[in-house]
């Protein structure tokens, strides 16, 4: 049991070199905001040159909305083509292919100002939104087929915390001191090839999922191998055990694509409490804040808005250590829960600093309290579980499929919020986080009902689990069915 607990170099090798895909993923979701002002101006003077005349408010709000969104729209479908590549390659070579996207959208990005070409710009912001999403899938299915069953939530979690300091890391890069002014943005942008330089140099000493090659690849010797390394021990035979369970289980069904997955009804409680719970992530708001503090900040009345957005981008990480620690004690399940409430607790509070402040000034500190909370919360549960918890409901088979579809939902959601928020605001005023706070009251009532905890159970378990919850929901005859295919 010790052994299922040690931190091995290998072990932290393998989940450090992976989670740098996440930190990717966080520094282009935050790299855009601080320099906005630089670069806009940057495509009024390309649009002069090109036609004589400066270009049109409404263009260039169409141009920088774009310049955003795309990122995400990039997400959607990295995230959605995961399936394609990981039963092909495995896990850790199409972590390291993805990068060919990575230094792509660097090379465009970063030569877009020489080339006096927004057109580049936005095709970057695609590419780097392509592996993003692809790494939201690489990194939490890796990390979890790698980390031994004690250690999995808190590993898990690791995926969440290389986001949260890459959107930090983004933000004070962005400062004007440092990166964000006309000269140096190119540079801000492009930064995103040298993480992946060195990802590049350091996969190829990072071992193999052993789950890919036993159960995928039927390569027992090199599984052993991979596992001996990762666990420190020659005595791999619990996990070898545990992994050969799954695999007899999976047998019949090797490659669950999307369509089965949403077909058969063995898969549908895990597979829509993972899509709730990548919706409760994004649905609660929380890019609302990391897209457009600043700006929130501002309405309320915030002398430094800047300096507030990056002391959220602190708490946030902060916190995300703190979930760290949690999350094999507490469980994801209550720490979800607590996340949830705590985030809609905190959005009334906010509601009600905004809708005083012209009567009462110092309401603006009361909302500068209230967005910490709001992060705070967020960290504890609804930013890292949702990511690690799908590797947790999926078996070696579906789990593909499942973070297609996980990923393809938290993106979408991710993209909606992005691109209304500033137009629902417009309409609803300060009153606009009610929205957030009846979702975050609906997505905890589900996680209350629905939601099983998944701490310390091996994978084999939790599917188990479920599969009793269809018996009792009266489906013996599908099970019947996969019963006896099983034992074929
Ligand atoms: C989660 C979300 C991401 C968000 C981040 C904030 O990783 O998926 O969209 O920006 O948390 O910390």
């Amino acid at each position: 049991m010790e052994a299922d607990k040690k931190l091995t170099f290998q072990l932290m090798l393998a989940v450090g070199t992976a989670v740098i895909g996440s930190l990717q993923f966080g520094y282009n979701t935050g790299v855009i905001n601080a320099p906005q002002k630089i670069i806009e101006s940057f495509y009024n003077e390309t649009w002069f040159d090109r036609n004589g005349e400066p270009i049109p408010p409404s263009s260039l709000t169409s141009l920088w909305s774009i310049s955003v969104a795309i990122f995400s729209v990039g997400g959607i479908f990295g995230s959605f083509s995961v399936g394609l590549f990981v039963n092909r390659f495995g896990r850790r070579n199409s972590m390291l292919f993805a990068n060919v996207l990575a230094f792509i959208s660097a090379a465009l990005m970063g030569f877009s100002k020489a080339a006096a070409s927004w057109e580049m710009l936005i095709m970057g912001r695609l590419v780097v939104g392509l592996y993003s999403g692809l790494s939201t899938g690489f990194v939490p299915l890796y990390v979890g087929e790698v980390a031994p069953t004690a250690l999995r939530g808190a590993l898990g979690t690791l995926h969440q915390l290389g986001i949260v300091i890459g959107i930090l890391v983004a933000q004070v890069f962005g400062l004007d001191v440092i990166m964000g002014n006309a000269s140096a943005w190119p540079w801000l942008l492009s930064f995103t090839f040298f993480p992946a330089l060195i990802q590049c140099i350091l996969l190829p000493f990072c071992p193999k999922s052993p789950r890919y090659l036993l159960i995928n690849c039927n390569e027992e010797d090199k599984a052993k191998a991979a596992l001996k390394k990762l666990r420190g021990t020659s005595d791999v035979s619990a996990d070898m055990q545990e992994m050969k369970e799954e695999s007899r289980q999976m047998m019949k069904e090797k490659k669950v694509t999307i369509v089965e997955l949403f077909r058969s009804p063995l898969y549908r409680q895990p597979l829509i409490i993972a899509v709730i719970l990548q919706l409760s992530q994004q649905l609660s708001g929380i890019n609302a804040v990391f897209y457009y503090s600043t700006s929130i900040f501002e309405k309320a009345g915030v002398e430094q808005p800047v300096y507030a957005t990056i002391g959220a981008g602190v708490i946030n990480t902060a916190f995300t250590v703190v979930s760290l620690f949690l999350v094999e004690r507490a469980g994801r399940r209550s720490l979800h829960l607590v996340g949830l409430l705590g985030m809609a607790v905190s959005a009334i509070l906010m509601t009600i600093a905004l809708a005083l402040l012209n009567q009462l000034l110092w309401m603006s500190y009361v909302s500068i309290i209230a967005i910490f909370a709001f992060v705070a919360f967020f960290e504890i549960g609804p930013g890292p579980i949702p990511w690690f918890i799908v590797a947790e409901l999926f078996g070696q088979g579906p789990r593909p499929s499942a973070f297609a579809v996980a990923g393809f939902s938290n993106w979408t959601a991710n993209f909606i919020v992005g691109m209304c928020f500033q137009y629902v605001e417009a309409v609803c005023g300060p009153y606009v986080f009610i929205i957030f706070t009846v979702l975050l009251v609906g997505f905890f009532i589900f996680t209350y009902f629905k939601v099983p905890e998944t701490k310390g159970r091996t994978f084999d378990e939790i599917s188990a689990g479920f599969a009793q919850r269809n018996v009792e929901k009266s489906l013996p005859e599908e099970l019947n069915a996969l019963g006896a295919d099983s034992q074929l």
